[in-house]
């Protein structure tokens, strides 16, 4: 199990759909049919495609797909290189990453002021989901989407309903756990 290997809680999913067009097109591609992405998107009436690297497909052999929207959580030891692919094919994106690490690259910075961000603040700290199924502590990080055609403005906040997250543990029990 590597680092890559945490899965999004569906209330975090919840936060971006405000912004998509109804019944739009979606390709979710770091994602089984078991991901909160599809299955939310899917429940909302958007026509999803998703594809992962368990099932053989590659995100970086995939051709430009014929999709509305690209949405997902990605790997993020390859964050700049899914960017570049995402900038290239111009097609709207929403990526989650690690508010911490920003802008903290030359290409990142370079990528934002010449093709354009917007950015999703997510609150609290999202708890994603651990490979094994298990339920995770909260990370020392606070998440957002990376947006690109996407958000109307360039900064936006989601304040996400952590009590109701599905898959999560009562986190504020677990700090406390932590503190002892
Ligand atoms: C952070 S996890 C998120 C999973 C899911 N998108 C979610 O939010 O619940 C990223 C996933 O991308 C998969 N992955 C890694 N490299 C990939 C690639 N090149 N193409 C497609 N999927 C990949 C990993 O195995 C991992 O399951």
């Amino acid at each position: 199990m590597t680092s890559d290997e945490w899965y999004t809680p569906r209330e975090v999913v919840k936060t971006i759909i405000d912004y998509l067009k109804p019944n739009s097109r979606v390709l979710c591609p770091f994602d089984t049919e078991q991901s909160f992405f599809v299955r939310e998107f899917e429940s909302r009436g958007f026509l999803v495609q998703h594809s992962h690297i368990s099932e053989g497909k590659d995100f970086f052999s995939l051709p430009r797909p014929d999709v509305d929207y690209i949405i997902s959580n990605p790997p993020f030891s390859r964050f700049d290189e899914i960017l570049e692919r995402l900038y290239e094919w111009d097609i709207p994106f929403a990526m989650i990453w690690n508010t911490q690490r920003l802008f903290d690259s030359r290409f990142r910075m370079q990528l934002a002021e010449v093709g354009g961000v917007e950015l999703l603040f997510l609150y609290p700290r999202i708890t994603f989901i651990s490979g094994e199924g298990k339920k995770s502590v909260r990370p020392n990080f606070q998440s957002c989407y990376w947006c690109r055609g996407i958000l109307p403005q360039r900064i936006m906040f989601a304040f996400v309903e952590e009590g109701q997250c599905e898959g999560q543990i009562n986190m504020f029990e677990k700090e406390n756990e932590n503190e002892r």
